[in-house]
């Protein structure tokens, strides 16, 4: 089907999901709206993210989109049923693959979730693991600076390094797996690996979530069947075009990316 997969987060950290989406699914055109002007959601209130969330929901189905990724946690934890129920396409959140994963990976069922504020406080993961297996030891931890650092284009820095190890530094020794579930951290992978050691398996919330997108459009026959087609994937931020190309022609590894500026506030609203 001829039709492109939205992808939103609220800056660049959606842009790990695209990145294994343009991997997993080459075939597929992908539409991407970072709200970095109003990034980061992680403290915000609950109803001004859900607020958002609509907003860029509506802005990507106004694109004609065949079904929409909420590249962020974030606005997963508590957004992603409200979003769900005013769509008529298929709306996949970050949080449920990545539990999932986690699941599957523990040995010694001592699992920590490392997220931003917002998500650490829906408790969305710990309760999404305990409904999966209530035997899990979930350790659950906000790292309110590691969002700053990538959407600044540090994450080669001296400050990362810093940021990441003393952040990390409280977590349980006996952890075995440790979700990253912010679509930001997986830029702080090599970072955040040699905080916690070699042993600890590290799940990327977001290239789990990809599989799901991946089967989601073989079950509902949507896939994009013609092979021969050139993609066009277009690129929305709120904030800095500039900024964003930067990030994402590094992070992705292609140049030339195709990067629009546009202001959700004055938008039309078209009221899911
Ligand atoms: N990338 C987003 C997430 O996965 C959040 C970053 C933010 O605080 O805005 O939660």
């Amino acid at each position: 089907m001829q039709r492109p997969i939205g992808f939103m987060d609220s800056g660049v950290g959606g842009l790990t999901v695209v990145k294994e989406a343009m991997k997993q699914l080459p075939h597929e055109e992908i539409i991407y709206i970072g709200d970095t002007a109003r990034c980061p959601y992680g403290p915000r209130p609950k109803e001004e993210i859900i607020q958002y969330t609509l907003e860029m929901a509506d802005f990507l189905v106004q694109k004609d989109i065949k079904m929409l990724v909420i590249a962020c946690n974030t606005a997963t934890s508590v957004a992603l049923e409200i979003v769900r129920e005013k769509l008529t396409i298929p709306v996949i959140g970050v949080i449920l693959p990545g539990a999932r994963a986690a699941v599957k990976a523990t040995k010694n069922k001592n699992i920590a979730v490392i997220g931003t504020l917002g998500t650490i406080k829906s408790d969305a993961y710990a309760h999404t693991l305990h409904v999966k297996d209530s035997r899990l030891s979930v350790t659950s931890l906000a790292c309110p600076d590691f969002v700053d650092v990538v959407e600044h284009d540090q994450a080669q820095t001296p400050r990362a390094e810093k940021v990441v190890s003393e952040t990390l530094a409280v977590l349980p020794k006996n952890i075995d797996t440790l979700i990253l579930g912010c679509t930001h951290y997986p830029i702080l992978r090599t970072l955040i690996q040699n905080a916690v050691g070699p042993a600890v398996t590290l799940i990327d919330s977001g290239a789990e979530t990809v599989s799901e997108v991946s089967a989601l459009l073989d079950d509902y026959g949507i896939g994009e069947l013609s092979r021969d087609k050139t993609r066009h994937h277009q690129f929305f931020t709120t904030g800095s075009e500039k900024l964003f190309a930067e990030i994402a022609e590094n992070w992705l590894e292609v140049s030339q990316l195709s990067v629009a500026h546009v202001d959700l506030e004055t938008e039309e609203n078209h009221a899911l």
